[in-house]
């Protein structure tokens, strides 16, 4: 199905990071209805479509979603709805459970009792674990997540896949790299630029500073999911990303420099095997052939995507030198 005529497009978790660049990528050419419980992030992102025409928001958990009998007009769902912060399933899984796992089971439910046809899943590479290949190519397993976020990716997955083979409902699965850009809520940037401005002598990093990950511009992953689920015909799961990785010290060096702070002094904090929290994979590294396969082309690289961030980021936080 083209999104980019006059659908009625429900996107969930549309207030936050990822979700609000969706919107504003749909929202010109399409009736939007956006459903998030503000838990990570209020208002400010999607302020200025609250009043506009063919535009709704609705404060709820998708969780209730199944409950409701106002929600019947729905052609597809862009389902970004979650925890998104990894970190948090160490202190306690349950975030993970209820938001992610039955979270997304409820929305399933409300989708196939309102007979809605499609959905696009943002998932995530961590359900890889610690892979034994690199890159990784999204028909490697078994899958042997090392963090609660990475299994609740895992069980919406599989939650998808079944329903679509019960209820014909079409899924296209994306598993994100790490993704960075404009109306970040949260992620290693946000971070170091927090800690930046309240330490600029001394900042900590997390881990041992050799994590290495690949990063993926907002503006490509919205632009990628458009363009992959446009093509596809049947329920399909695709690697998001950029074939090269950086390291989180480089990532830490481009933000201190944008900051005007080249010569500060990190602190590691070293944890458990250099990782940054119990949880944290080490390496991160997605084949992504299958994406450039269907003649998308990322606009930036891993390194371009960071320092792009980097400034818009700062930039949105009003910072100046
Ligand atoms: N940012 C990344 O690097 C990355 C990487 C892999 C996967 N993802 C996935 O992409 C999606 C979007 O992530 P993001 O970075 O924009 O995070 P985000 O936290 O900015 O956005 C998620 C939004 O969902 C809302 N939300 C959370 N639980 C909810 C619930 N139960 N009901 C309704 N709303 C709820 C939050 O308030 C927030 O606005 C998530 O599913 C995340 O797991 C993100």
């Amino acid at each position: 199905m083209k999104l980019s005529n006059g659908k009625n497009i429900l996107i969930t978790g549309g207030a936050g990071f990822i979700g609000s660049n969706m919107v504003e990528k749909l929202a010109e050419n399409n009736r939007i209805t956006v459903v998030d419980n503000l838990s990570n992030v209020d208002e400010r992102y999607i302020s200025k479509y609250l009043n506009k025409k063919d535009f709704r928001f609705l404060k709820a958990d998708i969780s209730s979603l199944h409950e409701r009998s106002d929600l019947t007009d729905v052609d597809v769902v862009v389902h970004l709805a979650a925890n998104s912060d990894v970190r948090n399933g160490s202190n306690g899984p349950e975030v993970d459970f209820q938001n992610n796992v039955v979270g997304t089971f409820n929305l399933l439910e409300y989708m196939r009792k309102n007979d809605v046809g499609e959905i696009l899943f943002a998932s995530s590479s961590t359900l890889y674990g610690e892979a034994a290949v690199l890159p990784t190519p999204e028909n490697y397993g078994p899958y042997m997540p090392i963090s609660s976020y990475g299994a609740s990716k895992m069980a919406g997955e599989g939650f998808i896949t079944s329903y679509s083979h019960y209820y014909g409902i079409r899924g296209t699965i994306f598993r994100f790299a790490n993704i960075v850009g404009k109306n970040s809520t949260h992620g290693v940037i946000f971070d170091f630029i927090r800690k930046l401005q309240k330490n600029p002598e001394e900042p900590e990093i997390l881990g041992d500073g050799t994590q290495r990950k690949s990063y993926m511009h907002v503006q490509d992953c919205v632009g990628s999911m458009i363009h992959v689920h446009e093509k596809s015909a049947k329920t399909d799961i695709i690697n998001l990303g950029n074939r090269e990785t950086t390291s989180v010290t480089k990532i830490a060096h481009t933000v201190a420099e944008r900051m005007g702070l080249p010569k500060v002094k990190f602190r590691y904090t070293g944890g458990i095997d250099g990782r940054g929290w119990a949880g944290d994979v080490k390496v991160a590294q997605l084949d992504v052939n299958k994406l450039f396969s269907t003649g998308w082309t990322n606009k930036y690289d891993s390194d371009g995507s960071v320092d792009v961030a980097v400034a818009e980021t700062l930039k949105q936080m009003g910072w100046r030198k």
